[in-house]
């Protein structure tokens, strides 16, 4: 693995190999519709005292974009900078160290892996490295986590801790702009959590190239942090890609065809490494994933057929994003 990493050898290259550049359709250059600024893009006050109206905007924005971005959200800065911080070190660790610091489960709770670790539409890689791995509420697969950089298990633990608290302030507000229980997702549905650290470093070709490929998280919700400064994230919008300024969190939300799950992308730059952290609510495998019954009515019939959430997973692994197709009644 250590030498398939981009951050291992991109620096030896000034043009992009052969097996990264994407099929003209895909790159970035060809793109008709980019729009130049994120300013249609909702951004949401979560520190507002009228939670009427957050939870109406909240909603209006998943509705609309199926993303949205929050400010005043009470997650220390100085949280977020040091396990900005931390994860940056630990992408800059020489490669059999980042290797063997992410390797400690036999099962793979955690890992390191390059590109976007294989799915069947991809005609060709991805410019980016990335270490994922569980951070469930209790405590479980810590001991799984590098301990390299120092301090990696503390500062990382109190982040995913942070974010959840966060996750499920943003649930609970989901959750009573659509009418459902206000405790609709904890347990099951929010209790295996996932979080991936990306590294992106600079591309000699960005304009050949993506970061990521155009998707839709296959999870509840993602809290993105963003580096700072470069904008690299597009959300499609109407049949245009709109670049995504940073600004610290930005959200995904997917439901029963009410919230929208957003297609997103990632570019690569020439000058620059970007970093991004991204902390993804998952349902436990065993949850059925389905629509929300309250939300159902003869009226309302549902739109997508449920089944376990593992099993969707690994459909969605095997035959591509195709399968969401499968799955509309
Ligand atoms: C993701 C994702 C965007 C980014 O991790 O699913 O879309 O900018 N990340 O890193
Ligand atoms: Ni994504």
């Amino acid at each position: 693995m250590d030498g398939k990493l981009v951050s291992s050898w991109y620096n030896l290259h000034s043009s992009v190999p052969q097996s990264y550049v994407q099929p003209p359709e895909r790159q970035p250059c060809n793109a008709v519709h980019v729009l130049s600024t994120n300013q249609k893009v909702p951004v949401i006050d979560l520190g507002g005292h009228d939670r009427d109206d957050i939870i109406r905007n909240i909603i209006k924005a998943s509705e609309e974009y199926g993303f949205f971005q929050v400010v005043n959200h009470g997650v220390a800065k100085e949280l977020m900078d040091d396990t900005y911080k931390i994860f940056k070190e630990f992408h800059a660790m020489l490669a059999n160290e980042k290797v063997r610091e992410s390797s400690k489960d036999p099962n793979g709770s955690c890992k390191l892996y390059t590109s976007c670790g294989g799915n069947i539409n991809d005609v060709a890689k991805y410019w980016k490295d990335s270490l994922e791995h569980r951070c469930p509420p209790s405590g479980e697969f810590t001991w799984y986590w590098p301990e390299k950089p120092d301090g990696y298990r503390e500062i990382v633990g109190r982040y995913t801790q942070e974010l959840r608290a966060l996750a499920l302030r943003i649930l609970d507000l989901i959750s009573e702009g659509l009418e459902l229980n206000p405790n609709y997702f904890t347990g099951e549905l929010s209790d295996s959590p996932v979080v991936i650290s990306h590294h992106y470093p600079p591309c000699p070709e960005p304009s050949l190239t993506l970061g990521a490929p155009q998707h839709k998280d296959p999870n509840i919700l993602t809290i993105l942090f963003q580096q700072p400064e470069i904008t690299a994230l597009q959300i499609l919008k109407d049949g245009a890609w709109i670049p995504i300024e940073p600004i610290p969190n930005a959200f995904v939300i997917i439901s029963n065809g009410r919230l929208k799950g957003a297609e997103h992308r990632v570019i690569t730059n020439s000058s620059t490494s970007r970093y991004t952290i991204a902390y993804f609510i998952y349902p436990r495998k065993e949850a059925i994933i389905g629509p929300a019954k309250p939300l159902l009515s003869s009226t309302s019939p549902p739109i997508y057929s449920s089944m376990e959430f593992g099993e969707m997973l690994e459909n969605l692994y095997n035959k591509g994003p195709n399968f969401e197709n499968e799955l509309h009644l």
